[in-house]
């Protein structure tokens, strides 16, 4: 199918990795804001979305889709993030990747498939780093999305131990059209305090004739500089950020970073702004203050229910109730949820 005009391109890219209960809308927009050019959202898993509701939130300005069954938002963006949000499937299914692609492919810029998680839920669902070892499936779900989408299709894995049968793996999954693959440099079974394998990224890089957006770099990134110099290792075309964002968004800021407190404050008037739920609130916070959590401050904090208690901390509470009565009267329920 004739790809949209003025598609989302993969090349020479610095981009907010795939991380679930980080990437909501608040997350991406601060990346975005900061000088990320692409934003992927958290997985999203195919059925939760299709069994959901799309709407147009007036209130807000953005599209959420809603699961009927409990009222919560599975999926919010909106116009600021249309061309560089790349939604994340957690599929195993070609017909029904097709089908959620379907629903929300004029929403926002492309799809991506997940290859590469590793955890029990989805390995035994026959998705993420699963599909690493059923070939003929992987492939199915991407030329199927290539074939019938307007909007790019790209997908995330990892690496196996051997160089050809990785090699052999992208090439394979590159034979479907997509447009990029994004390659964590860690195998199924290694975790994070693992080196990541740059130089296999590097090698794929000079096989395929698609960008290849290097991944797994983080425990290296303390500074902007530090994105460049990992995409430099990897010999890669774009890099994509997960755990260093994840602690200071403003990572992707070309001018340098910004204190925790101003990134905190940033990120709070978004969650604000977006009627982003306390708990999702909550836990970003919290991996932004990591061990501050521990201060009589950070204590106060673990202790908020509301997201008006967690803004006053930051000197928000004021904006956040101004806006949550705002939004009441353009017809949105407030939220009245507490944290876990
Ligand atoms: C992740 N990761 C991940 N990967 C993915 O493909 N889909 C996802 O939803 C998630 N979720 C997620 C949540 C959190 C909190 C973390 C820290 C990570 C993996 C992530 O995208 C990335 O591959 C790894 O973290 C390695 O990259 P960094 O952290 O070294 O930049």
């Amino acid at each position: 199918m004739t790809k949209r005009t003025g598609c989302l391109k993969y090349d020479n890219k610095i981009i907010l990795a795939p991380m679930v209960r980080v990437g909501t809308l608040p997350m991406r927009l601060l990346a975005l804001h900061y000088g990320a050019d692409i934003v992927y959202t958290e997985e999203l898993i195919d059925w939760k979305l299709i069994k959901s509701t799309r709407r147009t939130n007036e209130a807000l300005g953005t599209i959420d889709y809603i699961d009927q069954s409990d009222g919560t938002v599975v999926f919010r963006t909106c116009s600021l993030e249309k061309d560089r949000v790349v939604v994340q499937l957690g599929t195993c299914d070609s017909q029904r990747a097709l089908k959620v692609a379907k629903i929300i492919e004029n929403d926002v810029a492309g799809i991506d498939i997940n290859m590469g998680c590793p955890k029990e839920f989805s390995l035994k669902g026959g998705m993420g780093a699963a599909l690493l070892t059923q070939r003929e499936n992987a492939k199915a779900i991407l030329s199927t999305l290539v074939k019938n989408l307007t909007i790019p299709v790209t997908c995330k894995i990892r690496v196996f131990e051997n160089l050809e049968d990785t090699i052999q793996l992208v090439k394979d999954l590159a034979s479907t059209g997509i447009a990029a693959i994004a390659v964590h440099g860690r195998t199924k079974a290694e975790r994070p305090q693992h080196l990541n394998r740059n130089s296999t990224i590097a090698a794929i890089a000079k096989h395929l004739d698609i960008p290849v957006i290097a991944n797994g770099g983080s425990r290296e990134i303390d500074k902007y500089k530090d994105i460049l110099k990992f995409r430099e290792d990897c010999g890669a075309s774009s890099v994509m950020v997960a755990r260093a964002a994840e602690g200071n968004c403003s990572i992707f800021c070309r001018t340098g970073m910004k204190d925790l407190e101003c990134v905190i404050t940033e990120y709070l008037k978004l969650a604000i702004d977006y009627d982003n739920s306390p708990s999702n609130t909550k836990y970003c916070v919290q991996n932004m203050l990591k061990e501050l959590q521990e201060t009589p401050r950070g204590k106060k904090f673990l202790e908020c229910q509301t997201l008006e208690q967690i803004c006053s901390i930051w000197n928000l509470g004021e904006y956040c109730r101004m806006k949550q009565l705002e939004f009441q009267a353009n017809g949105m329920l407030g939220r009245r949820e507490v944290c876990p």
